[in-house]
């Protein structure tokens, strides 16, 4: 079978109020009934090609972890966050070489499941011969946040990849847009576990051999596993774009069509619900008198709004943010969503 890893780390501070420290993105429900980790799981257990899914969390995340998954899953608690290269070392030492991961982001919003396992398929089958495969995403603006994969030549099920380029700025995001040769990388990834390790092994000797021995000295308690916190300590954080995508020669894409979104901040989600007249796009008793393409969202006090256009107002509770649409991105920089 398939093995799906699950990871669970940032807090999406650009979904503040909505999201907060102790109230993490994955967990809430932003789109339907259920939460984005929720549907994360259950896009992964369809049929019988999946084993049970592992699930690399940290420590403060554990609780929302075993409240919202479900028995047979296999949670890797870390002590602490050292980002994605690292979570998904520990995921592959603990498995056999020859698992193939389906290494899956918590907080994504993907509208197309066939889709997806249409692509996961093509995936695999890449994985089993020693490629690391990446899904990549048609690209519809020069983001900077995301990584860029140039396609190289065709191959059965994919493209060789040319050149990854994790996060570029926003001059080179323009020109790979505008080449056509670019997809954005959709963060969802699968390999052998055995060809990961040899690949960070290359790349990050360190991090390679401190993630096996975190894992060597590390305890099973029930369906939680505990990596060595004093080993875990002294690995340098970074992502496994940076670690491993930027660098290898072995990587492989698998373009994809899903409605992908990994809705980054509220314009993102604006976009992914559906929107009534004019345009609005409205959560929680409301009243629009003269409004175009204004999002409300409210937990609570009803909220009425006259004569706004691309106005993004959301209340949680105690908090109330209003903003212009394009302010968006500038959420995390608030006090209250940092604090
Ligand atoms: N377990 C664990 N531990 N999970 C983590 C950690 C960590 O320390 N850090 C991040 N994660 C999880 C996040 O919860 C998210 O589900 C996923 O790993 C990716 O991390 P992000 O921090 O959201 O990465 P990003 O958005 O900056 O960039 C990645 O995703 C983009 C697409 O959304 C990269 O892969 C980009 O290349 C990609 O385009
Ligand atoms: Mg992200």
């Amino acid at each position: 079978g398939i093995h799906p890893v699950i990871l669970c780390g940032g807090s999406g501070t650009r979904l503040w109020p909505r999201s907060r420290a102790d109230r993490p993105k994955p967990f809430l429900r932003l789109l339907g009934e259920q939460s984005l980790f929720e549907a994360t799981l259950a896009r992964c257990r369809a049929g019988d090609r999946f084993a049970p899914p592992m699930v690399v969390a940290g420590a403060r995340h554990i609780e929302h972890v075993e409240a919202q998954g479900h028995p047979g899953m296999r949670i890797v608690v870390e002590p602490e966050g050292r980002n994605t290269a690292p979570a998904i070392a520990l995921a592959a030492a603990l498995l056999p070489e020859e698992a193939i991961m389906l290494v899956c982001p918590s907080d994504h919003y993907i509208a197309d499941t066939g889709a997806f396992h249409a692509a996961v398929d093509a995936a695999v089958a890449l994985a089993g011969q020693g490629r690391l495969v990446a899904f990549g995403i048609a690209p519809d603006r020069p983001e900077t946040g995301y990584g860029y994969i140039q396609r190289g030549a065709a191959i059965e099920g994919g493209y060789e990849v040319a050149r990854f380029v994790e996060k570029p700025n926003e001059a080179l995001a323009r020109d790979f847009v505008a080449s056509g040769e670019f997809s954005w990388n959709g963060g969802i990834f699968a390999f052998r576990a055995g060809t990961f390790l040899e690949e960070l092994a290359r790349h990050r000797p360190a991090m390679a051999e401190a993630a096996r021995e975190a894992v060597v000295r590390g305890s099973d308690n029930g369906p939680r596993f505990h990596p060595s916190a004093s080993v875990f300590a002294g690995i340098e954080a970074e992502s496994v774009d940076y670690a491993v995508m930027e660098n290898t020669a072995r990587a492989a894409l698998v373009p994809v069509d899903m409605g992908w979104s990994d809705i980054g901040n509220w314009v993102a989600l604006r976009e992914a619900r559906e929107a009534g007249e004019g345009g609005n796009v409205v959560r929680g008793a409301t009243e629009l008198v003269g409004c175009r393409n204004v999002m409300v969202d409210s937990d609570g006090p009803r909220v009425s709004c006259i004569g706004l256009e691309d106005v993004i107002v959301v209340v949680d509770g105690d908090e109330v943010l209003v903003m212009r649409a394009g302010d968006a991105q500038k959420v995390g920089k608030l006090g209250g969503a940092s604090g």
